[in-house]
């Protein structure tokens, strides 16, 4: 992507790098060589023929690519997220999310491709389809190319905040070229993943900076619940709306997170252990495996994430007093997590819950609790995942970690 600003021009893999110095964008096609100079640039095609690419214009206000007062653009991240996922919603709960009329035709399953935190936003959404009773599959990006599964009446649906992971975008090629739709889900107007895929949805969750995902994992739940809902209502019964109409509260549910989390407290409370395990079932997994990522990423401590129903088969032997364990209650099968909570208190660790404040019986049998406000079963994983973005965020800084880019990570990984 190149910026064209006044007396610079920047060269970067995605635009919230350079956000902040410019607004006018050039998207650069596969096999373009540009030379750039301070005060002007020049395009050749892979032919070495000029090639003339429009100058667009985003619309995302310099200020929001900005620190604006706060030490870290994470922790600044995450406390836009009210305003973040109040954009993502916007007229879709009335309106739905403008979908092109060929998305969905003839459409009967629905594979995801997906890295990353995007890749646990896209469990969540396959999680969500198939309690509605449609088919769906959430697939890592880099092994989909590998074996692709068969592609006949599937839509399949990249979620890319970026829309330039390169194997998100070489899996979603695989995709089309076996005849698949392919709808990208994305935050980036203009990039790849929007340009390559026969539809696009934005998240809306404005431009993110720092390396670990945040806001963009809310707004990629948020906007999979609502692509989840369109899709079940062509392909199975029409779910019933309750979640729908309580969309409406995240955002203040969210708040409320922020303003009351403990996590700062709890975070220097578990630090330099040998390991943290996040647990969860059912739609709670994909916030504990992303609770897991977010902590690994930036602490550089030792955390794995999973499913409750896994530790009988392996991990529990790696159970001791020094392994905390965050054990994610969604506000379903609230009894299995129970179970699993009990489980490793039997080989001494410490367990802090990470549930709805109603669920007392989860709430009481952990040490420690991170509690959220009570909203829809199906909605709460935002708010869980937003008390461990916070014990992320606070764990590290109590490290002194290099938290908005931590080592040997980029922001867009636009290599294979
Ligand atoms: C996590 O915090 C990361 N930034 C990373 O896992 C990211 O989600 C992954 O690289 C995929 O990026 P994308 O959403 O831009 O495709």
């Amino acid at each position: 992507v190149l910026g064209v600003g006044a007396g610079a021009n920047y060269l970067a893999s995605d635009v919230p790098a350079f956000v902040e110095f410019t607004e006018r964008v050039v998207y650069l096609q596969d096999g373009d060589v540009a030379v750039v100079r301070p005060d002007d640039y020049a395009i050749t095609d892979r032919t070495g023929a000029p090639a003339d690419r429009p100058v667009e214009t985003i619309d995302w206000a310099p200020e929001a690519a900005e620190k604006g007062g706060y030490d870290h653009y994470m922790f600044k991240e995450i406390q836009e997220q009210p305003v973040s996922l109040a954009q993502t919603i916007e007229g879709r709960v009335e309106s739905g999310l403008d979908l092109s009329a060929e998305t969905l035709t003839g459409v009967e399953r629905v594979q995801f491709v997906a890295c990353g935190t995007s890749y646990h936003a896209a469990l969540y959404g396959a999680h969500q389809l198939r309690s509605w009773g449609v088919e769906a599959t959430a697939h890592l990006a880099s092994e989909y190319s590998v074996y692709p599964p068969p592609t006949e009446n599937v839509l399949v649906v990249g979620v890319t905040q970026s829309g330039e992971t390169a194997d998100t975008l070489e899996a979603l090629s695989v995709a089309g070229e076996r005849g698949a739709t392919r709808l990208a889900v994305t935050n980036v107007v203009g990039s790849s993943a929007a340009r390559d895929c026969d539809d696009t949805v934005f998240i809306r969750a404005g431009p993110e900076i720092g390396v670990a995902a945040t806001k963009t994992f809310s707004s990629q739940v948020a906007t999979l619940y609502l692509l989840a809902r369109e899709v079940a209502s062509v392909v199975t019964d029409p779910p019933a709306a309750d979640a729908l109409n309580g969309m409406a509260e995240l955002p203040e549910a969210v708040e409320t997170v922020l303003d009351g989390s403990r996590a700062a407290r709890l975070a220097d409370a578990y630090l330099g252990e040998d390991g943290h395990f996040f647990l969860g079932r059912g739609n709670g997994v994909p916030v504990a495996m992303e609770g897991a990522l977010k902590f690994k990423e930036i602490t550089y401590e030792h955390a794995e994430g999973f499913p409750a129903g896994e530790l009988k088969h392996g991990p529990l032997a790696l159970v001791t007093e020094t392994t905390p364990v965050f054990a994610v209650c969604t506000g379903r099968d609230a009894g299995k997590i129970e179970s699993a909570i009990r489980e490793v208190q039997t080989r001494g660790a410490p367990v802090v819950a990470i549930a709805p404040r109603t669920m007392t019986d989860i709430v009481e049998v952990a040490d420690d609790a991170l509690t959220v406000p009570a909203v829809h079963p199906d909605l709460t994983p935002i708010l869980t995942n937003v008390q461990l973005q916070l014990l992320a965020y606070h764990a590290a800084s109590s490290l002194g970690r290099s938290i908005d880019k931590p080592r040997n990570l980029a922001k867009s990984v636009t290599v294979e």
